[in-house]
C-alpha cells in the first residue's frame, strides 16, 4: 500500500490551479479525468500523492501538472521581473498559465534585476527556498559582469577581505571571490543576496557593471541547452548539486 499523503482529488487540482473545487468536480463528471486508464467520474475521495501521479492521471489527455513539492531551474531573459505583481513582463509569465494559481504559490529563489540574465530557481517548497537563500549554507551565486571601464587591478583583494560596505549599510560584505577574464569582464562569486549587490560592488570601487548574467548557483551551472526564456524541472540529483562543491574552473 502506499505510504504517501493522500489528499481529495478536488482539492488536489484546486490546489494546482486547475479550477476551482465545483469546477473540477465537473471535469470528472464529464470524463475528462484519467487514472490508471480509467475514468475518474468523482472527485471528492481521497488519493495518494505518490510521486508516479502525474505519469497515471492525464486531464485532458496531458498529464497532471507536478506535485507541490516541485522545483525548477530558469534562464532569465533580460527585461523581465523577478515579482507577482509589478507592471510589465513578470517572470511567471514564462510558465504555463495555470501555474500561476498553483497554491503553495512558485516563487523565485531570491531576485535577480530586471535587467540582470541568467540562472533563477523557482521552488513552492519554503524548505528548500531557504536552504539556497541562507547565508549560512554559503551558496555561492556566480556572475558575469561586463564592465564601463578597465578593471584596476585591486578589485579582488577589496572584494575578498570582507571589510567592503556599501553604500547605506552598517554591515560589511562577506569576502567574495573575482575571477578577471578580460580588461573589462570579471566573474564575481557571491554568497549573500543583497539588493542590486553586485551592480553596488563594482560602484563601490569606481566602475559601473554594463551587463550582468548568473551562470551558477553552488554548484549548479546554467547548462548550455537552457535558452533565455526556456525551463526546466529539476531532478532530485540536479537540485543536490546546488548545495555541492562548485566544478574546477
Ligand atoms: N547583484 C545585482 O546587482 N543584481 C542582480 O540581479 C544580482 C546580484
Amino acid at each position: 500500500m502506499s505510504k504517501a499523503k493522500a489528499v481529495r482529488l478536488d482539492k488536489l487540482l484546486a490546489n494546482l490551479g486547475y479550477g476551482s473545487r465545483r469546477e473540477i468536480q465537473m471535469l470528472a463528471r464529464s470524463g475528462r479525468i484519467v487514472f490508471d486508464g480509467a475514468e475518474l467520474r468523482k472527485a471528492d475521495g481521497r488519493i495518494a500523492m505518490d510521486a508516479d501521479l502525474p505519469e497515471r492521471m492525464q486531464i485532458d489527455d496531458e498529464p497532471l501538472d507536478p506535485l507541490p513539492g516541485v522545483a525548477l531551474m530558469l534562464h532569465k531573459p533580460e527585461g523581465v521581473t523577478c515579482s507577482h505583481k509589478e507592471a510589465g513582463p513578470l517572470i511567471y509569465s514564462l510558465l504555463p498559465e495555470r501555474w500561476r494559481r498553483r497554491d503553495p504559490a512558485l516563487s523565485t529563489v531570491g531576485r535577480l534585476d530586471k535587467e540582470t540574465s541568467g540562472l533563477i530557481l523557482l521552488t513552492d517548497d519554503g524548505t528548500l527556498l531557504h536552504r539556497i537563500i541562507s547565508p549560512k549554507n554559503h551558496v555561492a551565486k556566480r556572475y558575469v559582469a561586463k564592465l564601463a571601464r578597465p578593471l584596476n587591478g585591486n578589485e579582488g583583494d577589496i572584494f575578498a577581505s570582507g571589510t567592503l560596505m556599501l553604500e547605506g549599510e552598517d554591515k560589511p560584505l562577506a569576502p567574495a571571490v573575482l575571477d578577471v577574464v578580460d580588461e573589462t569582464t570579471a566573474r564575481l562569486s557571491v554568497t549573500e543576496g543583497r539588493y542590486h549587490q553586485v551592480r553596488r560592488m563594482f560602484a563601490a570601487v569606481g566602475n559601473h557593471v554594463e551587463t550582468l548574467h548568473r551562470d551558477r548557483i553552488g554548484g549548479l551551472t546554467l547548462p548550455d541547452d537552457l535558452a533565455p526564456g526556456e525551463w526546466r524541472i529539476m531532478d532530485q540529483a540536479t537540485i543536490a548539486a546546488v548545495f555541492a562543491a562548485p566544478p574546477a574552473a
